[in-house]
């Protein structure tokens, strides 16, 4: 058996000496029943210590590359040989990409990704100090799959002040942000009936999870009064109605309470539940936030909060309010799904929220975001005039540009790309091919004043060639 061992690699001798051998087993080079040097001999040979060849050994036994102990020679056991796809080096693998990643230097319009630079990092850093001196077992343990009761009862007195939401903290689950608490609602809702009705548009990531629970999807047009209810289909008993209320993504309407109703309506009507999902609405700039559809009406409503957008995304926690006769189908889902969110965090958050600190923290943002969507409607004002229409720009961390009689094309985002600025067409998120292609989604939340005056340039710049020619009369 000829064998080497490499005195400066990084690999420890026991683990070189084991891989070398185990690599002769199987391959079938050191065949079934063949005798292996003793200890002292082969750590002669190799010019290595006993102990080294006897650690090695001791491994090749327990994983049965070697026989049982007998007498005192070391043989090679049966059935150890595989000449499979086993790899020395890891495959060459393409990089796989969400299309979330941005060159570096290009300004990013993505909507929905707050300002992580204001991200309260040193009052959050002693929140966490002071919940990791709590005893071990509070901290360390497994938990309970619908969250920290502590993070609950906060969550509960903010929905109730602040959303008018009527609900009790055992209804709430705490998720891994509003995509994990909607393919819950989605494993919940979607069982013998498949028909779901969503917004059109919605995110497209939403259309895409409650798709792959295998259901039929059912879109219904939204203006700037959110959902057109009275387009809602009918005859249909969908399992429920997926409605963002106080802000519609993207177009950003607000829906009144006449629609309200009428989509409540709907869904006594029809039996569906309705699902809120609430993800932004504390960034109202020009009144309060307006109430939660689910204080009309808890028992149909299944609504879903996000800590994404008021603190960050990175922290992963969102919450699902579940009707009473839900709430045990959703904990086990939870449970299912990744036994519990991690403890640190909610209970920092939960500590975050008791002290006053996320609602300072909030008005501080509204203000910030107000100044950023100030700065983002001037700006496209005076480059673009009435040659563009901004839609939804009251709430949140986006607002939609429209500019009527251009058609966004992947051209024209690779060309505005290289020239600086990443834009983002509104028809990704549109289920009816071919709609909305004449808007763009502009994100304010992550970007300076000063790179929305430079990319909104690089938009006026390009955007002329990209305006249809009008047909001749
Ligand atoms: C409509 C909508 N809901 C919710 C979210 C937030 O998702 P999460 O809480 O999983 O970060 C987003 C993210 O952009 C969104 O667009």
């Amino acid at each position: 058996m000829w064998m080497s061992v490499d005195r400066k690699s990084a690999v420890p001798m026991t683990r070189q000496l084991y891989g070398r051998i185990r690599e002769e087993i199987l391959s079938g080079r050191l065949h079934p029943g063949a005798r292996l040097p003793s200890s002292r001999e082969l750590a002669s040979r190799l010019q290595i210590s006993r102990n080294v060849v006897l650690e090695a050994y001791d491994l090749l036994y327990a994983e049965g590359f070697l026989a049982p102990k007998q007498g005192d020679g070391t043989y090679v056991a049966s059935g150890a040989a595989f000449t499979g796809p086993a790899r020395k080096a890891p495959p060459v693998v393409e990089k796989v990409t969400m299309g979330y990643d941005c060159p570096p230097g290009v300004i990013n319009f993505r909507a929905g990704t707050p300002n992580l630079k204001m991200f309260p990092t040193k009052l959050w850093l002693q929140m966490v100090k002071e919940v990791l001196l709590l005893p071990p077992e509070e901290m360390f343990a497994y938990g309970h799959p619908e969250g920290r009761q502590e993070l609950r009862q906060a969550i509960c007195e903010y929905v109730v002040s602040q959303r008018e939401v009527v609900c009790h903290p055992e209804q709430i689950v705490i998720t891994a942000g509003t995509t994990q608490a909607i393919g819950i609602a989605c494993h919940l809702l979607i069982g013998k009936r498949l028909d779901v009705v969503l917004e059109d548009p919605i995110t497209r990531d939403i259309q895409l999870i409650v798709k792959s629970h295998g259901a039929i999807l059912h879109a219904v047009p939204v203006d700037s009064d959110g959902m057109r209810t009275a387009e809602l289909p009918l005859p249909l008993n969908p399992t429920f109605v997926y409605a963002t209320p106080s802000h519609q993504f993207p177009i950003g309407g607000t829906m009144p309470i006449q629609r309200r109703i009428e989509l409540l309506r709907y869904a006594e009507t029809t039996g569906a539940f309705i699902i809120e999902d609430d993800y932004d609405s504390e960034f109202r700039f020009d009144g309060p936030p307006l109430s939660s559809l689910h204080g009309l009406h808890p028992d149909r409503v299944v609504y879903i909060g996000t800590f994404s957008k008021t603190l960050c995304p990175a922290i992963r926690i969102g919450y699902l309010i579940l009707p009473p006769q839900l709430i045990g189908l959703g904990r086990s889902r939870k449970w299912q799904s990744d036994l519990h969110n991690e403890v640190t965090s909610q209970l920092a958050l939960a500590r975050f929220i008791r002290l006053g600190h996320y609602l300072r923290h909030v008005t501080r943002m509204r203000k910030h975001y107000q100044q950023k969507r100030n700065d983002m409607a001037v700006t496209l004002t005076q480059r673009f005039g009435t040659r563009m229409e901004i839609l939804g720009s009251a709430t949140g961390l986006h607002l939609v540009a429209r500019f009527p009689g251009c058609e966004f094309t992947q051209h024209f985002f690779a060309a505005t790309e290289a020239a600086g600025a990443r834009f983002y067409p509104v028809a990704t998120h549109a289920m009816k091919l071919g709609t909305h292609r004449d808007e763009l989604l502009l994100g304010y939340g992550n970007i300076s004043s000063e790179e929305i005056r430079v990319g909104l340039a690089i938009l006026a710049k390009h955007l002329d060639h990209y305006r249809r020619v009008p047909a001749p009369s």
